[in-house]
């Protein structure tokens, strides 16, 4: 393992003519928070001269940002590391060399064991290290293997550049902020408080200096991210303790900055503050994602959520209260050890309840090192791929009811980028919903008055007004 504090040391020396420009290329697995976090790896290593290459044949660093949450995940990137491992030697015998990195929640959970199974890998960095990434991969190119998983005690967001102004604008009109990270909740099936290390807020005026950033370089809409983002909170100017909603209120006067939205939150940090923002501020859009997990009082228990259903819908009813129009969205697991088919008609009974615009859901996949793992009555897989189906199909008619009820009404529409087909272009409704409608290229980045007139699978039809 390394400890190195001495993550600012000079970048290496590189002639920005072309010839000696390196490729990075990332592939980025799991939440929008790898999104995210592969955007600012990709910035910290420009500073050392690669640019981002979506060829992955060209490129001469090929980082993995991996994900833990579900399913043979690790096994899934062993793989793919032998596929890297073959094209290594390959470029190695044209002369030509590429190194591989592992970086996020897998490597955090696998440390040194991806070096000993995967021997092309050279570096394996945590999320709390990436920004050490660049040093690593100095030590590397002298012949050292480094795994850094440590939890850092410097503040990653302070050593990570976000892209010069005007580099940003090829990102596009909407961009994810990560304010908080990490999580203290333990539900007993979830593998992130692990992965992720504990609850941390950045500071607000890093996070408005960022968004400031990103307006200027273009993004209408920007998208906080954490674990637990309502979970957020920081000192206000005058020392004032501030919670999301008073950090919205704040972003919110970023002139420019059409548009915010958050996510993903937790029912129990849903605070007063938050719900009065949505009905205060225009910017916040009409979308709320506000996973519950399962509708049997017994089975949240059992997962640690610490809240009842009955919680869940007086929540649901007062943000409904404050923001009429707004869009819920949910996750949920199906198959969580000792979940009885009345368990499960109860899950089913609180989506019928509530009408969720949008949801996720899974099988409940064993995490090893979490407390559900222990659990005995595990649930057959036959049995939750059944529940999964039946589960799925009322979510895809709530979805389609909430889309065929979008038809008619006149909406804005931020225009984000080409659509299928020439003289098209796809926007995001309030509600996270693509629109396709016809507008020019020069237009991304608008937002414009559009009435939906119909609807397909996965987006929507649209005509300007
Ligand atoms: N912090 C968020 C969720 C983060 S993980 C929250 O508390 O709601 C994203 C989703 O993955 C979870 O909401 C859950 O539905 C799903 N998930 C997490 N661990 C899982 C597991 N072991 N098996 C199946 N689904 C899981
Ligand atoms: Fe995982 Fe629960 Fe934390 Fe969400 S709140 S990240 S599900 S432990
Ligand atoms: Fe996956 Fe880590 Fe995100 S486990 S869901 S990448 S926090």
């Amino acid at each position: 393992m390394t400890q190195e504090s001495a993550v600012l040391d000079a970048p290496d020396t590189v002639v920005r003519d072309g010839s000696n420009t390196r490729k990075v290329f990332i592939k980025t697995y799991g939440c929008q928070m790898n999104v995210y976090d592969s955007t600012r790896m990709s910035d910290a290593l420009a500073k050392d001269g690669y640019e981002p290459t979506e060829d992955m044949e060209e490129a001469d660093l090929v980082l993995l940002n991996t994900c833990h949450i579900r399913e043979k995940a690790a096994e899934k990137v062993y793989s793919a590391l032998g596929r890297l491992r073959d094209m290594k030697k390959r470029k190695a015998a044209d002369g030509r060399a590429m190194m591989i990195g592992v970086t996020g929640c897998v490597a955090q959970a696998e440390g040194e064991e991806i070096l000993r199974r995967a021997p092309a890998v050279d570096v394996v960095i945590g999320p709390q290290t990436y920004h050490r990434l660049p040093h690593a991969l100095r030590r590397a190119k002298e012949g050292q293997r480094v795994v850094d998983t440590e939890y850092a005690l410097e503040d990653k967001f302070e050593h990570l550049p976000i892209a010069e102004k005007g580099k940003i604008r090829s990102r596009g009109v909407t961009a994810f902020l990560t304010v908080q990270e990490g999580c203290d909740k333990f539900c007993t099936f979830c593998v992130v408080p692990y992965t992720r290390g504990s609850e941390v807020s950045r500071p607000v005026q890093q996070i408005v200096e960022e968004a400031e950033k990103l307006v200027d370089g273009g993004v209408r809409e920007i998208t906080l991210l954490g674990q637990n983002v309502n979970a957020w909170h920081g000192a206000g100017p005058n020392g004032q303790a501030w919670s999301l909603g008073d950090l919205l209120y704040r972003l919110a006067e970023i002139p420019g900055l059409a548009r915010l939205r958050y996510t993903t939150s937790h029912p129990r940090d849903m605070d007063d503050r938050l719900i009065g923002a949505h009905s205060d501020l225009r910017k916040l859009m009409p979308y709320l994602h506000l996973p519950v997990q399962s509708g049997s009082n017994r089975i949240l228990k059992a997962m640690n959520r610490r809240h009842t259903t009955a919680e869940y819908l007086a929540l649901i009813d007062k943000i409904r209260s404050a923001r009429p129009d707004i869009a819920l969205s949910g996750d949920f697991i199906v198959g969580f050890p000792g979940e009885t088919e009345e368990d499960f008609a109860d899950t089913l009974k609180l989506v019928e309840d509530v009408r969720y615009a949008q949801a996720f859901s899974f099988k409940y996949s064993t995490r090893p090192g979490t407390p559900g793992a222990e659990l005995k009555d595990q649930v057959p897989e036959e049995i939750k791929a059944d529940r999964l189906e039946r589960l799925q199909a009322l979510l895809l008619k709530q979805q389609q009811e909430f889309a065929e009820a979008c038809v008619g009404k006149v909406i804005d529409l931020l225009l984000e980028k080409p659509g299928r087909m020439p003289g098209q272009l796809i926007g995001r409704s309030p509600w996270l919903q693509s629109v396709n409608v016809d507008a020019k290229a020069s237009q991304i980045g608008d937002i414009i008055n559009v009435r939906i007139t119909g609807t397909s699978t996965n987006s929507l039809f649209a005509d300007v007004v």
